[in-house]
């Protein structure tokens, strides 16, 4: 399958889940064949992540390992194709300055795309603080035949690159679920004011919302994304909604960490905070307080809870067990390992 199938593929909303699976399968082949990386989670080996001052860089190879979180790199490439296409409607005289920020050594969400855009068309910026995701990169565009095109890379950290000039799109995927250890927050306070007026972030819109959810009923019943029952009826479970503890929105995303403190005993350097209140109810005991994500790329393009690996939910541990009545004061910590932070602030 070459890249132009693969991405016909990916783009025909007609594809079944087994041919998306296929074309990214072959995607993530050739190019570890091309630049001999292979994808790997590396869950336990954090020996070639970077650990930098606003989260942490994951290595090359377990970069390349999230193409294979399917259905988040198909949303993702549909909103960028999607977002390229609405840019040109609206600078149709201009070459689209795309800056792709932590680009990982395969480029997963642009890459499959550039063969549909004529050289003229988009000057783009590969950028990611990895030496050897940038070198294979590359050698990908030299394979796939796309050395016409104006594409530089940039070694540099997303968190504090400035570029020169407006940028139309920025491209950025550096998080896992519940918006934990990479810093796609700092990031996209960074990037977002360095685009033009109407340019677009990917993604446009990040929600996490703490709720109250039988996790083990939901692993059984959405662990494998099929959210929808033999019988083509969507599966359900109760869950209840608690409060949405961070909303990551581009254009406000600077003045959020602005305003950002550090907290009373100097430990944390923090977002505002939400004060959330556990529900009194009968059934409480069987439930768990989680963290759900959910992610707009762009447009219509949405990552809902389960739909991928960057949106299943995170078990708040630090609730357990449940008491309704009980007071938590609930913020988004920034600095090396960004994550929540709950403390508890009294009993009923
Ligand atoms: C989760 S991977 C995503 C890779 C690829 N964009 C994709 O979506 O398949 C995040 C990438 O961002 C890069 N990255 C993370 N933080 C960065 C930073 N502060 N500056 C530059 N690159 C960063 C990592 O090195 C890694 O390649």
């Amino acid at each position: 399958m070459n890249i132009n199938a693969i991405s016909d593929t990916i783009l025909d909303e007609t594809s079944s889940p087994e041919a998306l699976r296929e074309a990214l399968d072959a995607f993530v082949a050739s190019c570890s064949e091309i630049t001999n990386i292979r994808p790997d989670p590396s869950f336990d080996a954090w020996a070639e992540d970077s650990l930098l001052d606003n989260g942490v860089a994951i290595n090359p190879q377990a970069a390349a390992h999230c193409a294979i979180d399917y259905q988040r790199s198909v949303v993702f490439i549909r909103g960028v194709y999607a977002a390229i296409n609405a840019l040109k409607a609206r600078f149709p005289d201009t070459p689209l300055e795309i800056l792709y920020a932590g680009c990982g050594p395969f480029g997963t969400l642009l890459l499959p795309l550039l063969g549909r855009f004529s050289a003229g068309e988009l000057k783009v910026y590969l950028l990611d603080f990895h030496q050897r995701s940038l070198d294979s990169v590359k050698l990908l565009l030299a394979d796939f035949g796309f050395c016409a095109h104006a594409v530089q890379t940039v070694k540099a950290n997303a968190c504090d690159y400035k570029h020169t000039g407006k940028l139309h799109l920025v491209i950025a995927e550096a998080m896992q679920k519940s918006l934990e250890q990479e810093p796609q927050f700092a990031v996209t306070a960074n990037l977002a004011p360095q685009l033009c007026p109407t340019g677009v972030f990917i993604p446009q819109r990040i929600d996490v919302s703490m709720c109250l959810a039988d996790l083990e009923q939901e692993k059984e019943l959405f662990g494998q994304s099929q959210k929808i029952d033999s019988n083509g009826l969507e599966k359900s479970t109760p869950r209840y909604l608690v409060e949405t503890v961070c909303t990551l929105i581009p254009e406000h995303a600077f003045d959020q960490v602005q305003l950002a403190q550090t907290n009373s005993d100097g430990l944390r350097f923090e977002l505002e905070p939400t004060i959330v209140v556990i529900p009194t109810m009968a059934d409480i005991a069987g439930l768990d307080a989680a963290l759900f994500t959910r992610i707009c790329v762009f447009g219509r393009y949405w990552l809902k809870d389960y739909e991928s690996q960057i949106t299943l939910p995170l078990k708040c541990h630090e609730l357990s067990p449940l008491a309704g009545g009980e007071r938590y004061r609930v913020s988004y910590q920034l600095g090396s390992y960004p994550k929540f932070h709950f403390e508890r602030l009294n009993s009923k």
